[in-house]
């Protein structure tokens, strides 16, 4: 049962919007009650209905933020949707490889990388298949987002046993995490090669900023929850912020977005992936 009025899920749902891009769909009110409940409860109010009354009466920047990070969906997994990281391996890091073989630079763009089981399933697929590289040229992947709660996750680079159980094989695991208590924390010098930012994607701004334009960018399955002329925005930006041979990876149900942007589309096996026109 929903406690919100319809003026308060409006105003929500502006906020969300302006604050993340997030488009709140009408019907959506019993998601914003599942959502906010937990920080109803920890406030000491009654219900959802007054968190969202005291958000539009007296708004505090803790609160606002802890509602917009609370209105993301963080669901991934390592190595999600398999297919993509075997293309990675087999045709995608290697044409950069050999790209850059005088620059010995590669420079990596994890947006919306939640927990951070992408950035690291990237740095021990790099690590295992590209010890070289890893070990001997300037590799950086930087991880983004825009929720303050899964910047602080991706930093701890700790994972329960559901988590791990999820899509990492149990050698990999053996070989690139450490036991904490019941949960493991991944190595050390996987950890140092992911640099955690925030950023909005809907805030170019906010966008990171490297030494070097980007060789290849993972957009993946957040750009689902935008409208299409923040999808369109956000490829753009995105594409201008890359090498003009660079790479770009959307999640497996984004494929077809692009169309109307700076980027082409190709395909290796069961992949698209996109490089800037
Ligand atoms: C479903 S997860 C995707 C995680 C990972 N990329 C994957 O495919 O497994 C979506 C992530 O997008 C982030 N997000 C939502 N709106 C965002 C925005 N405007 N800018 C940056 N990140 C955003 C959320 O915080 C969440 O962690």
């Amino acid at each position: 049962m929903t406690t919100i009025t319809a003026h308060q899920f409006d105003h929500l749902r502006d906020l969300v919007l302006k604050e993340s891009a997030i488009v709140l769909e009408p019907g959506k009110e019993y998601l914003v009650e599942s959502r906010l409940a937990p920080i109803a409860r920890r406030e000491g109010l009654a219900s959802v209905a007054d968190l969202v009354q005291k958000l539009i009466t007296t708004p505090s920047a803790k609160m606002k933020n802890e509602v917009i990070d609370a209105m993301t969906t963080n669901e991934t997994s390592f190595f999600r949707d398999v297919h993509p990281w075997q293309t990675l391996k087999d045709e995608i890091i290697p044409k950069l490889v050999e790209a850059r073989s005088s620059e010995r630079r590669l420079t990596i763009w994890c947006a919306a990388a939640s927990s951070g089981q992408e950035p690291y399933s990237l740095a021990m697929s790099l690590r295992d298949n590209f010890p070289d590289v890893v070990r001997s040229w300037d590799v950086k992947i930087i991880a983004t987002d825009l929720s303050e709660s899964m910047l602080y996750r991706c930093r701890e680079g700790i994972y329960s046993q559901l988590e791990v159980n999820r899509g990492l094989p149990a050698p990999m695991l053996i070989r690139n995490f450490q036991r904490e208590g019941a949960d493991w924390r991944i190595d050390h010098e996987l950890r140092r090669m992911v640099d955690v930012r925030p950023c909005n994607l809907d805030a170019p701004a906010t966008y990171p900023r490297a030494a070097a334009k980007f060789d290849l960018v993972f957009i993946r399955n957040v750009l689902i929850y935008f409208d299409d002329a923040t999808k369109a925005r956000i490829l753009n930006e995105t594409a201008s912020r890359m090498r003009p041979d660079g790479y770009l990876l959307l999640g497996s149900s984004e494929v077809s977005i692009s169309s109307g942007t700076r980027l082409s589309r190709h395909q290796f096996g069961r992949t698209i992936y996109f490089i800037p026109t």
